[in-house]
């Protein structure tokens, strides 16, 4: 059994293609779409294994799209379980349009899921012998379901096992109601627990220090883009520099970042060289193109390179 799991409940597939111009009211001839897997715990699951670790992805799966996304996941070689739903697994489409080089994300919303079916989704975690070290909650919420969603499933695992959340919004600020292990916000979902913007590092610590002193978490790291990371504990309060790469694209560069962290903590490091083998994990994760996400090699040879 592995150490992590993780959990998508509205996972994505991501259907890529190109046009020469988006015009409105046109018939727009596209190039053949390329599918992806989406979804920030899908994610955080397939960066991990890139990484050469184990890792069991649980999701919630539905319709032709559940099934579409579930190929594209075994050949990818993630060890994953899809969760039956009724309605339909989201797609979102991801537009590149040649004329201006740019980039037109639409982003879906999602299925529902049934009483029933998050009833079943606890069991199927709390079922699992023996329990993992760590689960990661990333992503958003299918919209309908309750916002504390993540409270209630963290609160429903054992002690044992360190729960890791990465969201924003209501499902963030509700999901804190039970105590967590360890909270990834960037500043912007840093300042959305605050109520009030957060920009510089001393807001970064006031905000993360309460978040531990109320007993909320225990650990923060606050994403910084390019700046990288700071990890706030109630011992110390430190930041990691990004290191510079060529930007590719920066689509995944956090829910690497979670996978490079969660992978090294389960593997017993210290928090401090977990924090830098995150941060690389980030910052390779940059230098791929398109939804692609941190490749093992560029992230041993930055993390060497912060050491
Ligand atoms: N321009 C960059 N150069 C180098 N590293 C970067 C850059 N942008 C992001 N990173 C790396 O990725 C990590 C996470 O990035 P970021 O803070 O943007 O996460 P995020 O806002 O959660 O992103 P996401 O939109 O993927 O959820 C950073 O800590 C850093 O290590
Ligand atoms: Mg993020």
């Amino acid at each position: 059994m592995p150490s992590i799991i993780t959990l998508t409940l509205n996972p994505a597939v991501d259907k890529n293609s190109q046009v020469q111009q988006v015009v409105a009211e046109r018939k727009l001839r596209c190039e053949p779409p390329v599918h992806h897997p989406g979804g920030g715990g899908l994610n955080v699951a397939r960066a991990i294994t890139e990484l050469g670790g184990d890792v069991e992805a649980y999701w919630a799966c539905g319709g032709a799209i559940g099934q579409l996304l579930s190929q594209l996941l075994d050949e990818e070689h993630i060890v994953h379980h899809p969760l039956s739903i009724d309605a339909q697994t989201r797609e979102n489409m991801i537009l590149f349009e040649r004329s201006s080089e740019q980039q037109y994300r639409f982003g879906m919303p999602g299925p529902s899921l049934t009483a029933d079916e998050i009833r079943t989704c606890l069991d199927t975690l709390l079922a699992i012998e023996p329990p993992p070290e760590y689960l990661v909650l990333s992503g958003s919420l299918p919209a309908g379901v309750d916002e504390a969603l993540y409270a209630r499933v963290a609160e429903a695992m054992p002690a044992s096992c360190r729960v890791v959340l990465d969201t924003s919004g209501t499902p963030l600020q509700r999901g804190l109601e039970t105590p967590l292990f360890l909270l990834k916000p960037n500043m912007r979902e840093l300042g959305q627990l605050a109520g009030r913007p957060v920009e510089d590092d001393s807001q970064i610590r006031n905000v993360a220090r309460s978040l531990i002193d109320q007993g909320k978490v225990e650990v923060v790291v606050t994403s910084l883009g390019s700046g990288g990371a700071v990890l706030t504990t109630a011992e110390t309060h430190r930041h990691i520099r990004a290191p510079t790469v060529n930007i590719r694209s920066k689509v995944g560069a956090g829910d690497s970042m979670v996978a490079g962290l969660v992978l090294a903590l389960s593997e017993g490091k210290p928090l401090a060289d977990a924090m830098r083998f995150g941060v690389a994990a980030g910052s390779a994760a940059v230098m791929t193109g398109g939804t692609e996400l941190c490749r093992r090699e560029n992230t041993e040879r930055l993390f060497r390179k912060m050491e």
